[in-house]
């Protein structure tokens, strides 16, 4: 049976760190209610003139040197993201230009928060039909750029990064032994779209708009919708609970994550939080927290790891992977 397996992980954050105590300057908020509501102390924003595709390219490079891999070995590039450098080109196409890969395709994938699983859906879906062998997972954003900065509960909750994964084709068993995906998860419901959207865009507006949020309802949602894709997931695997090493959630917020952690009955020390030096990072989050845990330590191969966000659309998701 043919698996996507982990070849390669990597990431990039932007050189400004900003802490809380940055937006005391100009609104009404403190550090103490945003680290008591979110779990978030700083975030990374991007330079001037610092591109998602620009952010994307280093979380690849980084990416390639951890798998000892060059660009034209790579058949396929998706990145995830919900702020491409222009309306088109898919930033993909201007990551595998940068990267200098002169073969092969590159499409971007738009889920907002869940992009990353999305991605990762879509790349095992290239691979087990055959039409790639290897797959640049990216999901890289510049949220900084469709913040309303006079809106505090919302500028204050999200960052700048992007994060990397490549996954290779293998041979596996056809059981939950195997390395790689075992098993994807996607679910979007359009009728809550009004709750998590951007102002703007180019068939409506003509502009580029700013992020909206209705935080209470996105907050019950995530929950109740994280926690259900999670045990859809290890049911489809074949795993229960207590197999699971990792929980890599989405990095929103501190309260989410430990409620669905608490839902599913897995105990804090088995999940990756990396929301209190990141934000939220939309469709950047898991990638960057998986970098950030293989870095540390808290991901080692052979682990059973899940994965799971959800964001805008409403659109949601989770995949059970061997790393
Ligand atoms: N500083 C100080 N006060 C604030 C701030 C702030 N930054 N932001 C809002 N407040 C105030 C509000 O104005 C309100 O004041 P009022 O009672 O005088 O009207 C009060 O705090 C409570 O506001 P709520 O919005 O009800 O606060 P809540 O406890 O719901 O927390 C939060 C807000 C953190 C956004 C919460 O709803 C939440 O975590 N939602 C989940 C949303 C999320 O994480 N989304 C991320 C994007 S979606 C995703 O990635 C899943």
């Amino acid at each position: 049976m043919i698996r996507s397996v982990v070849r390669g992980v990597g990431h990039y954050l932007p050189e400004r760190v900003v802490p809380n105590a940055w937006f005391t300057s100009f609104l009404d908020t403190s550090d103490e209610w945003i680290v008591s509501r979110s779990g978030i102390e700083r975030r990374h924003f991007a330079a001037e003139g610092q591109t998602t595709s620009d952010l994307a390219i280093r979380a690849a490079t980084a990416a390639l040197t951890d798998a000892g891999l060059q660009a034209d070995d790579i058949d396929a590039i998706i990145v995830a993201t919900s702020t491409p450098d222009l309306t088109f080109p898919a930033t993909a196409t201007i990551v595998q230009a940068g990267l200098g890969m002169t073969r092969g395709f590159a499409f971007d994938v738009q889920a907002v928060c869940a992009g990353f699983i999305y991605g990762l859906a879509n790349a095992d879906a290239l691979i087990v039909s055959g039409q790639a062998r290897r797959v640049l997972v990216i999901g890289a954003e510049t949220f900084s750029r469709i913040m309303n900065w006079e809106d505090r509960g919302t500028c204050v909750l999200f960052g700048d990064g992007a994060g990397a994964l490549i996954l290779e084709r293998d041979e596996g068993t056809g059981t939950a032994a195997d390395r790689g995906i075992l098993a994807t998860e996607l679910q979007s419901d359009g009728r809550h779209r009004e709750i998590l959207q951007v102002s703007g865009g180019v068939s409506s507006s003509g502009t580029t708009g700013h992020l909206m949020m209705a935080g209470k309802e996105v907050f019950r949602h995530a929950v109740e919708k994280l926690a259900q894709a999670t045990v859809d997931v290890m049911a489809k695997a074949g795993v229960t609970t207590d197999q699971i090493d990792r929980v890599v959630p989405h990095q929103a917020n501190i309260r989410i994550i430990t409620r669905t952690a608490q839902k599913l009955g897995v105990p804090m020390d088995r999940v990756v939080v990396t929301v209190a030096d990141h934000g939220n990072t939309s469709a950047a989050s898991i990638p960057l927290a998986m970098s950030v845990a293989h870095q540390r330590g808290e991901l080692a191969p052979g682990d059973l790891v899940v994965t799971e966000a959800i964001g805008g659309g409403l659109a949601w998701g989770a995949v059970v992977l061997r790393w």
